[in-house]
């Protein structure tokens, strides 16, 4: 797991001539969608943590495990990321006190987003492996000087991009250490549907459990995709975000079964031979 320093920097922008040409995080034009979606949950997360009684003091912790170079490019014009996003939100609320580790494996990525971030001393971008940066989070925490790691508040955020390897263990792990910390997940519905079968296929309704946390809202899958954000909280005492239900209300478990089942003849592609792809 390696920050990234200025020579890195530069390093990486020799190899890739134009690190903006290189870089293509999946856009489509739901990613505006996605982005306001975050921006709705980073703002709940920001305001509550600046006003709470109990809350107001303690360091906010970001912790972005798909992060991306932090402007998403091939949608006809510039829509930011979301680390970026999660800083304007923090902006937008007035509150200064937080702490974001964001990580991507793609360097140039990295790269990019780390020039975004320059001069921006709470804000430490990783070129690494998200499920690295888990194991890394109690170490970083305390090197920031946290004791009580139970204690901690913020959120982690997970947006992959389609059908990958998600840190479970390492994300189920850190939130058994720090279990203040809330999850955001963008939950990749039509690449699970499509992938039915497969050994990284997750349902939905997984979730709860492979997170450890108690408490779930879910947003309307996008149109297309069905890229659906849910998130998770192990208290019951914060209000529904606007334009998210409860994850056991009638609409969250419309939404959940949209999410993974919409479209039966998709659920069948894998019996009929798809699966032979990945073996
Ligand atoms: C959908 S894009 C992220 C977009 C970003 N969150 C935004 O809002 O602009 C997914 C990113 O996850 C990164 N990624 C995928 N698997 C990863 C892993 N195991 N560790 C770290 N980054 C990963 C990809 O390189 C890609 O940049």
């Amino acid at each position: 797991m390696r920050r990234f320093s200025k020579s890195q920097k530069q390093a990486v922008e020799l190899v890739s001539g134009n690190a903006g040409d290189v870089l293509n995080q999946g856009q489509g034009y739901t990613t505006e969608e996605k982005l306001r979606g975050f921006a709705t949950l980073f703002e709940q997360q920001l305001a509550i943590a600046k006003h709470s009684n109990v809350l107001r003091g303690s360091t906010y912790v970001h912790i972005d495990l798909h992060a991306g170079c932090g402007y998403n490019r091939k949608i006809g014009h510039n829509v930011k990321g979301s680390p970026l996003v999660f800083r304007d939100m923090a902006a937008k609320v007035g509150l200064n006190d937080y702490l974001m580790f964001s990580v991507d494996k793609n360097k140039h990525a990295v790269a990019e987003l780390a020039r975004h971030l320059e001069n921006d001393n709470r804000c430490f971008p990783f070129f690494g492996d998200n499920a690295e940066l888990c194991e890394s989070v109690p170490e970083l925490l305390r090197a920031h000087g946290f004791s009580d790691l139970r204690s901690v508040v913020g959120s982690v955020l997970m947006d992959p991009n389609g059908l990958v390897a998600f840190p479970w263990d390492q994300v189920n792990q850190l939130m058994r250490i720090c279990p203040r910390l809330d999850v955001i997940v963008n939950y990749p519905g039509l690449a699970m549907i499509r992938n039915y079968g497969h050994p990284l296929w997750v349902d939905i309704a997984e979730l709860p459990k492979r997170l450890h946390k108690t408490n779930w809202f879910i947003r309307e899958p996008l149109p297309t995709w069905y890229y659906t954000i849910a998130i998770g909280r192990n208290t019951n005492k914060i209000k529904r975000p606007a334009s998210f239900v409860e994850w056991d209300s009638e609409a969250g478990r419309r939404y959940r079964r949209r999410a993974v089942t919409d479209n039966a003849t998709l659920r069948k592609l894998p019996s009929t031979g798809q699966l032979e792809l990945f073996t």
